[in-house]
């Protein structure tokens, strides 16, 4: 499904922009990895509830023991 339609940038692109991060990044990151910038900012949303969801599967993957490197970004080590 397409999420940006500016960019035509779909949630699957977004996802894979986020596979191999371990942080959790803002909306201009995204989009700055994806070699783009936000237009209208309709999008900001959804991009922000993509990147939400990939953050908490980073968290079920690793229980939140503050272990991981996604739990060193979001400051929750120990
Ligand atoms: S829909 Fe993404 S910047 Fe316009």
């Amino acid at each position: 499904m397409i999420v940006c339609s500016c960019n035509v940038l779909s949630d699957r692109d977004v996802r894979e922009s986020l596979s191999a991060r371990a942080d959790r990044p803002s909306v201009g990151a995204v989009f700055r990895n994806m070699g783009c910038e936000a237009k209208c900012g309709r999008c900001v949303r959804s991009i922000v509830a993509i990147v939400d969801q990939h953050a908490a599967a980073r968290l079920d993957e690793c229980g939140g023991t503050g272990d991981c490197d996604s739990c060193r970004a979001d400051g929750l080590a120990a």
